[in-house]
């Protein structure tokens, strides 16, 4: 495919994806399968930030790591920059893995406690042959520390030497460093104090702007999803039940799972605050048949039926 027709098309491709894991039963007994993500689709375009939302176990997490790879999926198709990279060989998804980056929720975790943050930043340069000079290597790590908040002259520190908010921007400078196109951040704030969680939400969409990044978002809180993803998923057990533009399922859900979950959102204005009903989703009334595809009720907005 030619670079004009690639760039036409939406940067990610997901297609009837499936994920089921067999599991033990009880003791050993007999086995169950966990269908963790079941006949998931959607796409995501060139700058554009998508989120998923769902409760804990929808199948989130698994989603964002079936479309890097990190884990293989029981069906379905994977499209990326225009390539089905569901079929390739793990070998063959390293050009793949330079242009798809991950950022994770708890920013500690994902640190090398012995490795200098500097180091960190630059790794992806080297595994990747972009900056084999050291003296380049750290000039360009130092313009991504820059870019991302943080001061230079920290580059020799180690991880327990910055706060929460400050590891996450250096895994977002890791994440950036070979300039990505995608980015899938699982709850990439969850983990910060309430007050830097803003900033590293400013940080994402400065950096957006800036790169013209698309983001796979995966978060909980509802607010910050408004506030951040221009169209979003909700997912719930495996499936999506609604898909569609942020201001309209927030206006117009129609799902009843997706009404649930709104409703369990405060309203920032007393007296609609004071008049939300909280609303109680029966999953007996989801009755859609496993393969079943969504129904377009308006523009772009698709309902499970
Ligand atoms: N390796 C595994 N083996 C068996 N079951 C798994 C495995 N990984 C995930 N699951 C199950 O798949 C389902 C989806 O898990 P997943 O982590 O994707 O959910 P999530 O939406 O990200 O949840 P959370 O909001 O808690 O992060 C859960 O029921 C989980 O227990
Ligand atoms: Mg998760």
């Amino acid at each position: 495919m030619s670079a004009a027709a690639a760039s036409a098309g939406p940067i990610l491709a997901v297609e009837n994806l499936k994920r089921h894991y067999v599991t033990a039963g009880f003791l050993g007994r007999g086995k169950y399968t966990v269908k963790a993500v079941d006949g998931v689709s959607f796409a995501i375009g060139r700058g554009e930030t998508f989120g998923l939302v769902g409760e804990s176990g929808s199948g989130k997490s698994t989603t964002g790591r079936l479309v890097l790879r990190l884990e293989e999926p029981t069906s379905g198709r994977v499209r990326f920059e225009g390539e089905d990279i569901s079929a390739l060989p793990q070998s063959a998804l390293k050009p793949v893995r330079r242009r798809m980056q991950i950022v994770f929720q708890d920013p500690y975790a994902a640190l090398n406690p012995r490795m200098t943050v500097g180091n960190f930043v630059g790794e992806p340069l080297v595994v990747h042959g972009v900056a084999p000079d050291r003296e380049d290597r750290m000039a360009r790590v130092a313009a991504l520390f820059r870019k991302v908040g943080l001061d230079p002259r920290f580059v020799d520190r180690y991880p327990h030497q910055f706060s929460g908010g400050q590891r996450q921007r250096v895994g977002i400078a890791r994440a950036i460093a070979l300039e990505p196109s995608l980015i899938v951040a699982d709850e990439p704030i969850t983990a910060l104090d309430v007050s830097i969680q803003a900033q590293i939400i400013n940080l994402f969409q400065d950096l957006q702007e800036q790169l013209g990044l698309a983001y796979l978002f995966i978060a909980h809180d509802l607010s910050m999803v408004r506030y951040l993803c221009h169209r979003l998923a909700v997912m719930w057990r495996g499936r999506i039940v609604e898909l569609g533009p942020t201001e309209a399922i927030f206006e117009d859900p129609r799902h009843p799972y997706t009404k649930a979950l709104l409703s369990s959102v405060p309203i920032p204005d007393p007296d609609r605050e004071r008049n939300r009903q909280r609303l109680v989703f029966d999953p007996d009334t989801l009755r859609a048949a496993p393969d079943q595809p969504m129904v377009e009720v308006a523009a772009g907005h698709f309902v499970l039926a």
